[in-house]
């Protein structure tokens, strides 16, 4: 992004790096009457539970409005991360958890906490754009790893590995080509 003529801005150097998100533009195809459009990856709105959401809302508006509407720590509502820790398949403590807005938000903490300019990652080809365009701005070097049916080409991976501050996998119904990784084969020894 570069500053535009008219502006009594001047950009920050980052700027440059933040490139329109695709993801808005396909996004504001599916606006446009007449149009489905398949880009987008949007859930069908039948599946979304409407009903049970109104109900929540109003449940919790009855019962805790106060609560509800005053700030609170930014790592989340207590006990949410409580339940989130309890979902989870492994012995997690609710501190561990953090409540995010969208799984966008996680990404974009993640390259704030893990990336420094220059440092090297490795996602998945193809991978998901959306978290390509939440590590950019960090200036990292990008590495693609090919995939095939079972997920990551372990011998592509090791011959990229080395340095890598991590490797971002999508395990399953991976955007975009909707694979899920197969179950590790048992280990010979
Ligand atoms: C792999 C992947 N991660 C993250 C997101 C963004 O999710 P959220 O809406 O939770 O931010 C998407 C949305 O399509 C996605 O496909």
């Amino acid at each position: 992004m570069t500053t535009p003529t008219n502006s009594p801005w001047v950009l920050a150097a980052r700027a440059a790096k933040m490139n329109p998100s695709v993801i808005r533009e396909i996004l504001k195809v599916t606006e446009k009457p007449g149009i489905i459009s398949f880009a987008g990856g949007l859930p069908s709105p039948k599946t979304f539970p409407v009903a049970e959401f109104e109900h929540a809302c109003a449940k919790v508006l009855r019962e805790q409005p106060q609560a509800a509407l005053q700030y609170a720590a930014s790592e989340g509502f207590g006990p949410l991360r409580e339940q989130v820790a309890a979902m989870l398949p492994w012995n997690v403590d609710p501190a561990q958890v953090l409540i995010t807005t969208g799984s966008q938000q996680g990404l974009d903490l993640v390259a704030k906490v893990l990336i420094d300019a220059g440092s090297k990652l490795l996602v998945e080809s193809p991978t998901y754009l959306g978290a390509v365009m939440a590590f950019t701005p960090m200036e990292p070097n990008i590495v693609s790893v090919a995939t095939d049916d079972d997920g990551v080409d372990i011998a592509d991976l090791k011959s990229k590995a080395s340095g890598a501050r991590f490797l971002y996998v999508l395990p399953n119904f991976r955007n975009p080509t909707g694979r899920t990784m197969s179950e590790a084969p048992a280990l010979p020894w």
